[in-house]
């Protein structure tokens, strides 16, 4: 019974590599760029991708790769039910909202003339989103329904790119000013108005349809929390300076005692996704009621490999240390021996 490892020195791979080899559980690494992908996953019963949302080679292929494996028997981390919606706020609307999960009410329109008689009848301010996109990236306030009009007629017309390059210039500043990047972030930002980033080109542009939610203010930090099977982790995100938005600020804080509600909502919510690992955004709205923001299966692990232990499923605490990777290793493992 053997795993298939995708080969790669990036996200989760090295981890699941390391494990495997310190648990003695068999497994393979193989290419899954490779046209004989199908060739080198004889003997094996598994398959894990960390595909990631800025690789343009993912992003061409890696979800079908892995869906018409389940389809035809294979164990893939991971599997549809945890990734279809990955980087996909849109298809999440319909999901939580069928699921009746606590979720920031959400607005998405595919017409523009509904899209308009709609910010005409608002209130604001909102948040517009792209469907896709990471650390804040595609996520702006929206003040006055001049403005939202304006982007409504640009998401019916020229469409948006993925990338902004002043948008993004301006975050590698301010992340170069916290003393969070080195110089050649902010200049890696300039050279990019010359050249978009490879993943932009691969999505191509966000063309036909248009998402808003209500802005829930006074958040001073997201909550993330991460449920792999019955473990749960998380951490707090501080928004950035002057800032609502939260996800990439890179400061982070531990202390979740008080949160033990978001928790209890985070383990109800990816039983009823059925995903095997579900990291999740949360804010506060007026009454304190938490909401969903989105979803993703991958996650980044600078901030929550600090983690100074997790809970069970009764909400008991486990102080220390633990290797989530591991934890995503047993489920696939679980499953084929
Ligand atoms: N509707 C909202 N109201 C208030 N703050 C929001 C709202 N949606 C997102 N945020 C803030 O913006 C951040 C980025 O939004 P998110 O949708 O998670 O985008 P990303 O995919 O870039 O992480 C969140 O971490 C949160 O702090
Ligand atoms: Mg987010």
């Amino acid at each position: 019974m053997k795993i298939a490892i995708h080969n790669s020195k990036t996200g989760f791979h090295p981890h699941w590599i390391a494990y495997c080899a310190e648990k003695q559980i068999p497994f393979k690494l193989v290419d899954c760029y490779a046209d004989d992908l199908i060739d080198q996953l004889r003997g094996c019963q598994a398959l894990m991708w960390h595909h990631g949302q800025q690789n343009p080679k993912d992003l061409a292929i890696a979800k079908q790769i892995l869906f018409a494996l389940e389809h035809t028997g294979l164990q893939v981390f991971p599997n549809f039910n945890t990734a279809w919606h990955f980087d996909d706020k849109l298809g999440q609307k319909y999901l939580f909202e069928r699921l009746g999960l606590p979720f920031v009410p959400t607005y998405a329109f595919y017409e523009k003339e509904t899209a308009l008689s709609w910010a005409k009848s608002t209130t604001y301010p909102k948040v517009f989103k792209l469907r896709g996109g990471a650390g804040s990236s595609n996520v702006k306030l929206v003040y006055t329904q001049k403005q939202a009009i304006q982007i409504i007629k640009k998401a019916f017309g020229s469409g948006f790119s993925n990338y902004n390059a002043w948008d993004s210039l301006k975050e590698r500043w301010y992340k170069f000013r916290k003393g969070k990047a080195s110089i050649h972030e902010p200049i890696k930002g300039l050279l990019r108005f010359f050249q978009a980033p490879p993943f932009a080109k691969a999505l191509g542009k966000e063309y036909h349809y248009v998402y808003f939610q209500d802005f829930i203010p006074k958040n001073e930090f997201d909550l993330r929390i991460i449920v792999i099977g019955n473990k749960a982790f998380g951490l707090k995100r501080l928004v950035r300076d002057g800032d609502f938005r939260a996800s990439g600020s890179g400061v982070f804080e531990y202390d979740l005692s008080k949160h033990q509600d978001v928790i209890q909502i985070a383990f109800t919510a990816s039983s009823n996704l059925n995903a095997n690992c579900a990291a999740f955004d949360f804010i506060y709205d007026s009454k304190l009621k938490p909401l969903i923001v989105e979803v993703s299966y991958g996650f980044g692990t600078k901030g929550s490999s600090k983690c100074p232990g997790y809970w069970d499923r009764e909400l008991n605490w486990h102080e220390g240390k633990f290797n989530p990777q591991g934890w995503m290793v047993e489920i696939v493992n679980n499953k084929i021996t």
